[in-house]
């Protein structure tokens, strides 16, 4: 990756690193009250949501357990394939546990309604979803995940883990494709 990649104009920055901390500060405090008393599964959804699921687990005064699933419903390109592929599967054993499925983003809601599903198919005692961001709704929608961090406008969002084509990821802040395709 060149230096140009990641030094994006200010004018494409959707939300600052500051901006990101105190909101997943934030959902934090509200999973915490949510699953008090119970025993909680993070099943952080690679890649996109393994920057954001490790701040929010660090964020959490409490223990929890932490395992990833590898599921894209994208190619390279930044439309919706509807094809949801799981690459990597869980390896804790999810029957009767208490699962908090977290992605990066939330756009067509397909990649998280096929997840809950699937693992809700397992026996799961409660499966619920928490996303970073979250695009306009549209009616055809799946799902409304519990935990939503931003509700973000109609773009293509990079940074924060969230990729476009494998670059972007290691952004500390999350900005627009637009702001940043002719780069
Ligand atoms: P959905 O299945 O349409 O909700 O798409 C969700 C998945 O698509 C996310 O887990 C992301 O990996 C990817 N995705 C959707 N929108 C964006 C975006 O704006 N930037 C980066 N990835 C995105
Ligand atoms: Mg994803």
């Amino acid at each position: 990756m060149e230096l140009s990649d990641v030094d994006l104009p200010e004018d494409g920055v959707l939300l600052s690193a500051g901006q990101i901390a105190d909101r997943v500060e934030g959902l934090a405090r509200e999973i915490e009250v949510a699953y008090e008393g119970l025993e909680l599964l993070i099943v952080g959804v690679l890649g996109g949501a393994a920057t954001f699921t490790a701040d929010l687990t660090r964020a959490m005064r409490r223990p929890v357990e932490i395992d990833w699933i590898a599921a894209s419903s994208y190619g390279s390109g930044t439309k919706s394939s509807g094809v949801l592929r799981i690459t990597k599967d869980l390896e804790i054993e999810t029957r009767g546990r208490h699962l908090l499925i977290v992605d990066d983003i939330l756009d067509t809601g397909l990649t998280m309604s096929l997840l809950t599903s699937k693992l809700t198919s397992r026996g799961a005692a409660s499966t619920e979803a928490c996303v970073l961001l979250r695009k306009p709704y549209v009616p055809s929608r799946a799902i409304e995940p519990k935990f939503v961090g931003f509700d973000i406008g109609d773009t293509f969002a990079v940074g924060y883990g969230l990729d476009h084509a494998g670059k972007y990821r290691n952004l500390r802040c999350i900005a627009s494709l637009d702001g940043t395709a002719t780069r």
